[in-house]
């Protein structure tokens, strides 16, 4: 009775299966049904046997209750059940219904070295260690909501405010970022030689949807693109990952970097979904965080000048392992100090020095410093989570700087867009991952995505 097969077949001509999250409804209270979920919790006492199964339809679980006797071994925290039985109402108002059972059946035991253990909160970096296994926790399996809801409203807000969506390719020919932080890709036994390779040039994993982007935007005001972006950096870091997500959005007739920060941080600000999923929220992050995060969202963002960063950061009493000198890039170190200087908030730093910036940024030529219309967006806890800039529209910027690079023959399709109707535009980057740990409060970018690939670390 306990097999599998055998589950099934009595299954077919018996009650309808209730979801868990559908037997809080009510509507079937007084009715036979079956459920089917896993073990969360398992109190065996004199008389009777209690449990709470819960099925992923919701963070819910329903309390089952049987008669002592059809206790069974093989029953216990972890293991998959089949319960059937008659759905009552409770007189317990935290448990408003709860199922007498009248059979449970064991579809699949939980052998007792399972990591989790019944009643304990285990921290993030614990269940890290079992990437298999942690969905099946109330804090993973929160996080997994919370990231599927805030795919939704990532979607829904670009929908909603007028961009079209673009799939941009995942395999490409070219380095967006210039950054080569490349992977490059070929099937087995080939060689890296441009002669005899699947493709006939080297493609990479793409580290940016931006190009392919701006391509559309020559007929699509606005365009979005929300997918697996990736980079060969050799980090370890909380904030780091090989494999990570990426919103990038470009928007055609954009001659200001106001322009640009005012979607952006509406787009930042639209996808708060943690409201809607306050039970989610507090299985990961301490409740007070929503209510900073809330307060943060409603203010405006400060904008800074990089120089002023720079300042900022040259005049602060602070010890920084990197240099603070005008040309340097910015750190993490000193991202986060900006951020606490400007009242822990999100701020948007702009016009970085023109050589810290791929060549598609635009060139600040009015600038007495030889800056780009380049801009960060960096916020507590994390640093830099989103990065743009207005691009070079004008074709013989465009071309000596490309030709600075070596760079104007790969990209002549590139030139072409400027040769052609060319028109200011501009655009942005988010980290989903980033963002995520920025409204959670999650301190490392492992534990908020479900498979994280980082240098020597492709489990399953
Ligand atoms: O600043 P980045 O490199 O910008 C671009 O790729 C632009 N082409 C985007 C655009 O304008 N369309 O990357 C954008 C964001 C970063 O701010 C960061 O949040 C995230 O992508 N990011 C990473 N997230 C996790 N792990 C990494 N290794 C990341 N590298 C960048």
């Amino acid at each position: 009775c306990r097999s599998g097969v055998t589950v099934r077949r009595y299954c077919m001509k018996n009650p309808t299966k209730l979801r868990v999250s559908e037997a809080f409804l009510d509507a079937q209270v007084g009715e036979k049904v079956r459920i089917q979920g896993w073990v969360r919790s398992f109190r065996p006492q004199k008389q009777n046997l209690f449990l709470h199964v819960n099925d992923g339809s919701s963070l819910k679980s329903l309390q089952v209750i049987a008669p002592a006797a059809m206790n069974d071994p093989l029953l216990g925290f972890g293991c998959a059940v089949e319960v059937r039985g008659i759905l009552k109402k409770s007189p317990h108002s935290k448990q408003p219904v709860e199922l007498e059972a009248e059979q449970i059946w064991v579809i699949g035991e939980c052998n007792p070295d399972f990591p989790f253990k019944i009643k304990e909160r285990h921290s993030l970096e614990y269940i890290r260690q079992f990437l298999h296994l942690r969905c099946r926790t109330n804090a993973f399996s929160s996080l997994l909501r919370i990231r599927s809801e805030a795919t939704a409203a990532v979607h829904s807000y670009f929908k909603n405010n007028g961009f079209l969506l673009v799939h941009t390719p995942t395999i490409t020919s070219n380095d967006c970022e210039g950054a080569g932080e490349l992977f490059q890709v070929e099937p087995p036994g080939t060689t890296f030689a441009n002669e005899g390779s699947f493709f006939s040039v080297p493609v990479y994993l793409t580290v940016s949807g931006q190009l392919h982007l701006e391509v559309m935007s020559g007929a699509f005001p606005r365009v979005y693109t929300f997918g697996p972006t990736f980079r060969a950096e050799n980090s370890q870091s909380r904030r780091h990952l090989a494999e990570f997500f990426m919103v990038e959005a470009e928007i055609s007739f954009t001659e200001s970097i106001e322009d640009l920060t005012k979607v952006w941080k509406s787009a930042f600000t639209a996808k708060i979904v943690i409201n809607c999923y306050p039970k989610s929220y507090i299985f990961l992050s301490p409740l007070h965080l929503k209510d900073t995060l809330d307060d943060m969202l409603r203010k405006s963002f400060p904008v800074i000048t990089y120089t002023e960063a720079i300042d900022i950061l040259k005049r602060s009493s602070e010890t920084f392992t990197f240099p603070t000198d005008w040309g340097c890039d910015l750190m993490t170190e000193h991202e986060k100090f900006l951020v606490k200087h400007c009242g822990n908030i999100p701020v948007f730093v702009t016009d970085y020095p023109h050589d810290l910036k791929p060549f598609y940024a635009r060139d600040n030529q009015d600038h007495p410093k030889h800056t780009a219309a380049a801009v960060d967006l960096l916020v507590p806890g994390v640093g830099e989570l989103s990065g743009g800039s207005l691009r070079e529209e004008r074709l013989d910027l465009l071309r000596s700087r490309l030709g600075e690079c070596g760079l104007e023959d790969t990209y002549s399709w590139y030139l072409d867009l400027r040769r052609f109707g060319s028109v200011p535009h501009g655009g942005f980057g988010l980290g989903f991952e980033r963002y995520l740990q920025c409204i959670l409060g999650v301190d490392n970018i492992k534990d908020v995505i479900p498979f994280p690939r980082f240098s020597h670390s492709c489990l399953l």
